[in-house]
């Protein structure tokens, strides 16, 4: 898939079927991931995956989109890390890039997920769910699975409204 046809055709996608995404797919959904560029190089990011589905309820029981939490086969938890981090806009704006690596990544394997930001109201008694670092800080979770739905048009304002000038 052409990049620019990729970016385009990429939408939330917030059903799924029950058909489960294979280990190797999260791994090189994380390769993805990771080759997103970062002030300094850095890397400020950590992920959790998660199967169970027992955590999966936890978790759907702390935000209010917990069908889409309980109806996807993969939840991937995109954290901060704070022993790695230098600066706190950069190192966020490094962990938005890497989220959309993933899920154009995603896409582009004709796999279907939802980029997760209400939950982080409870990110702290996320991680309490998912692991003992207070190392890490929660910055999204990303829904991932086979989509039930098709993606649609999508929707964006004009470029004019984007731009603020041309000098
Ligand atoms: C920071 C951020 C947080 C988001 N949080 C949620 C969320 O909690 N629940 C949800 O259903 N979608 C969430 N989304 C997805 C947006 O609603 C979606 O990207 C936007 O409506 C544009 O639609 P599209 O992704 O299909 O192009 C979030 C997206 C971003 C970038």
């Amino acid at each position: 898939m052409d990049i620019f046809e990729g970016i385009k055709t990429r939408r939330s996608i917030r059903k799924f079927t029950d058909k489960p995404v294979q280990d190797e797919t999260i791994d090189k959904i994380i390769d993805a991931g990771i080759w997103a560029p970062s002030g300094l190089n850095n890397q400020p990011w950590k992920f959790g995956v998660i199967k169970e589905n027992g955590l999966k309820r936890e978790i759907a029981a702390l935000t209010r989109y917990s069908k889409i939490v309980l109806g996807a086969d993969t939840l991937i938890a995109v954290f901060l890390d704070h022993s790695r981090s230098y600066d706190r806009i950069k190192d966020a704006m490094a962990v938005g890039a890497c989220i959309q690596n993933m899920l154009l990544t995603i896409h582009s394997l004709g796999l279907g997920a939802v980029w997760l930001g209400e939950i982080l109201k409870n990110k702290e008694k996320v991680l309490e769910l998912v692991c003992s670092s207070d190392d890490v800080e929660l910055m999204a979770i990303i829904a991932v699975g086979h989509p039930e739905q098709k993606g649609g048009a999508g929707n964006r304002k004009d470029m004019d409204h984007a731009v603020l000038f041309r000098k």
